[in-house]
């Protein structure tokens, strides 16, 4: 690609209409935090979120790894791309006339976007011409069958700009190219007519179909479904791949559903293109449709920036060999959602129906409980695990624990490993609660052996067992260490911006003996306890502030904690019963180490020949564990929700 000099009043422009929010968020799943948002960074792997984009300033920036800038270094740096290919790109986006140093240059660059904005024009005539069509006589087989199949309303029919294609073989390219003169080539491109092969001349794409434009989330036509009206094959014609059109990146319905979206809060993915048509016809409008393929981590980006939830249900048809596409469908939104970034419901409908049958005989409100009904998706596979086995029969049994095992080993946040632990020891325990303890210990041994550790910790203590310090044990896996890195965090924020507990912190933590892990939180803890020794609490954020830009590193680290978003203001609100939990959330950490170690050394330990210590491991390391659940009672609620 050659790069033109560009007029600087281009690039001025160009930085004014690229939104920092619009554009990263179609990499990185953002959630917002106050006046920011938050994410995983794209620049370095990461679990917990540090990656701030802030749209007052239209920059964003990582504590992680210190990227930053503004949406045109985001680009560069992502596809690696230079400064001018980016804002060429960025130009075409939001459709800015760009000037170039070089006449010649500008010129051609002006052709390019010319031929983009004609191709929208044809697009949007083309859909004018088959709504027409099906008020014509000729349309009037399709016009029934949208009436009377699918029931529909004109106001529907009308809302979707829904038409028919009529059956002869150049109805559209006279229309286009011999009445309107838009040239052939466009015409072509726009993937509505194809040269002959015999001989010379055009003919339609779409002939006697009805016709379900297809819109980008402006409401712009990039292109069509054509659906026959007998038994044709395929049942559904699509245009093709075009400089519009991308299916990977496109839903169908977005630009209707989107209010609807950040509305509920919510987002819907149907498979067809009726059933969204019928649900928002039924009121239902937080509804989009995938385009027969399944579902990308694109288009899922794009439907989670409009909800803060990032609540996603896909309604996706169970067919009859029990196939689910849901499970094609996940593909690649499994990563997403096992890190927590959506939170991921499937609803099958009763008897494998899809969205339009099921309202033909069933109201929106039924839909709307079965909604609200549906479950998350690791419940969902639990369920589907479970489907049709008799867990009395020793082989079902083994192959459900065995699939159960395999999921749980998928679950990097801790919490939700622990919480479904429980749950599908309740389920192998068949009704009797004596038997979940030695499930949930069953369970607990195959998803995290650790037998590397247990190696380790054989040779290492053996001869001289000590008590454990917290150093000697395992090492925290990273979600356990981002839940602590969190809950940290949010009591240093207390602490830092609530003088009125600070005293019920100070308590907690002596009492419990318990200290701050991650070092940059050591660090913080250190400058506070320093700085309230000389009584000078009024002000202690500007003076610690103050006192830490002395150390840049650990500074970038702990930075965020000097500013409250609206959110954590919230939480703050809620203090007592937020120190409760966090400083659970790090006494949890702590007695876990101890509880596995003395699980070790009893296991490594031989009744037989020293049954005195033997006993006492056994003791300590079930103390342990009595404590553990005291814990695991007291962070009632989820810390990750209060972050
Ligand atoms: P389905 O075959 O599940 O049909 O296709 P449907 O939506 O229930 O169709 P109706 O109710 O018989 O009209 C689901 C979606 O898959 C895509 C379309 O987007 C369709 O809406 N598809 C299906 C195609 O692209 N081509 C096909 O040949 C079939
Ligand atoms: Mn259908």
């Amino acid at each position: 690609m050659y790069t033109p000099r560009l007029h600087p009043d281009t690039i001025e422009e160009i930085k004014q209409r690229a939104d920092i929010y619009d554009v990263i968020s179609e990499y990185v799943v953002l959630r917002r935090r106050g006046k920011d948002f938050v994410g995983l960074c794209p620049f370095h792997d990461e679990k917990s979120p540090s990656f701030t984009v802030s749209p007052t300033k239209q920059m964003y920036y990582c504590f992680g790894c210190q990227a930053g800038g503004n949406a045109i270094k985001f680009l560069m740096d992502l596809h690696k791309r230079s400064f001018a290919e980016v804002v060429l790109d960025l130009a075409q986006r939001y459709q800015v006339p760009v000037q170039t140093l070089e006449p010649e240059q500008r010129q051609e660059l002006q052709r390019q976007l010319s031929e983009r904005s004609q191709l929208y024009e044809i697009l949007a005539s083309t859909a004018q011409f088959y709504q027409h069509a099906l008020r014509q006589s000729q349309g009037q087989i399709a016009l029934e069958y949208l009436q009377q199949k699918r029931r529909l309303q004109d106001e529907t029919i009308v809302q979707f700009n829904l038409g028919y294609a009529p059956a002869a073989w150049e109805t559209l390219y006279r229309y286009l190219v011999e009445d309107k003169r838009y040239p052939v080539q466009l015409v072509e491109k726009a993937g509505l007519i194809k040269p002959r092969k015999e001989s010379s001349g055009y003919y339609d794409v779409f002939r006697d179909r009805l016709i379900i434009p297809i819109h980008d989330v402006m409401g712009r036509v990039i292109g069509f479904g054509g659906r026959t009206l007998g038994d044709e094959q395929p049942k559904y014609l699509n245009s093709p791949e075009t400089e519009l059109f991308n299916k990977g990146k496109t839903l169908f319905a977005l630009h209707q559903a989107k209010a609807g979206i950040s509305q509920m809060d919510q987002a819907v993915v149907v498979e067809g293109y009726f059933d969204a048509i019928a649900l928002h016809a039924a009121g239902i409008k937080n509804v989009v449709a995938s385009l027969g393929t399944a579902l990308s981590i694109d288009q899922v980006r794009i439907l989670l920036r409009y909800t803060d939830s990032k609540q996603l249900i896909l309604n996706f048809d169970a067919d009859k060999a029990g196939n689910i596409a849901a499970e094609r469908a996940i593909g690649e939104i499994a990563e997403l959602a096992y890190k927590g970034e959506v939170q991921l419901k499937i609803l099958n409908l009763p008897d494998g129906k899809d969205a339009d049958e099921y309202l033909h005989t069933h109201t929106s409100a039924d839909y709307q409980q079965l909604l609200a009904n549906a479950p998350l998706w690791l419940n969902w596979q639990i369920q589907q695990i479970v489907k049709d086995r008799d867990l009395k029969q020793a082989t079902d049994f083994q192959q459900v624990s065995q699939q159960l095992v395999k999921l749980l080993k998928n679950i990097s946040n801790i919490d939700t490993l622990n919480y479904y632990v429980s749950y599908c020891a309740e389920i192998l325990a068949l009704g009797d609660a004596r038997l979940v303890p030695l499930r949930v210990e069953n369970l607990l041994t195959q998803v995290a052996p650790q037998n590397n550790i247990r190696a380790i910790a054989r040779s290492q203590y053996k001869s001289t067992p000590e008590l454990p310090t917290q150093t000697n044990t395992k090492t925290p896996t990273t979600s356990e260490k981002s839940l602590l890195e969190q809950a940290e965090a949010l009591l240093l924020r207390i602490y830092l911006h609530c003088p009125e507990h600070r005293q019920t912190i100070n308590d907690a933590l002596e009492e419990r003996d318990l200290q701050f892990s991650l070092s940059h939180h050591r660090f913080l803890w250190r400058q506070i306890l320093e700085l309230a020794s000389e009584s000078l609490e009024d002000d202690l954020i500007s003076r610690v502030q103050d006192r830490c830009l002395q150390f840049p590193e650990e500074m970038a680290l702990v930075s965020h904690l000097f500013q409250l978003n609206e959110r954590s203001k919230k939480e703050i609100l809620r203090t007592p019963q937020v120190v409760q939990a966090t400083t659970a959330c790090m006494e949890r950490v702590l007695r876990e180490k101890r509880y596995r170690h003395f699980l070790e050394l009893w296991e490594q330990t031989d009744p037989q020949t020293e049954p005195q210590r033997w006993q006492s491991y056994y003791q300590a390391f079930y103390a342990e564990k009595l404590r553990l659940q005291q814990l695991d009672k007291q962070r009632q609620f989820s810390l990750t929700d209060l972050l």
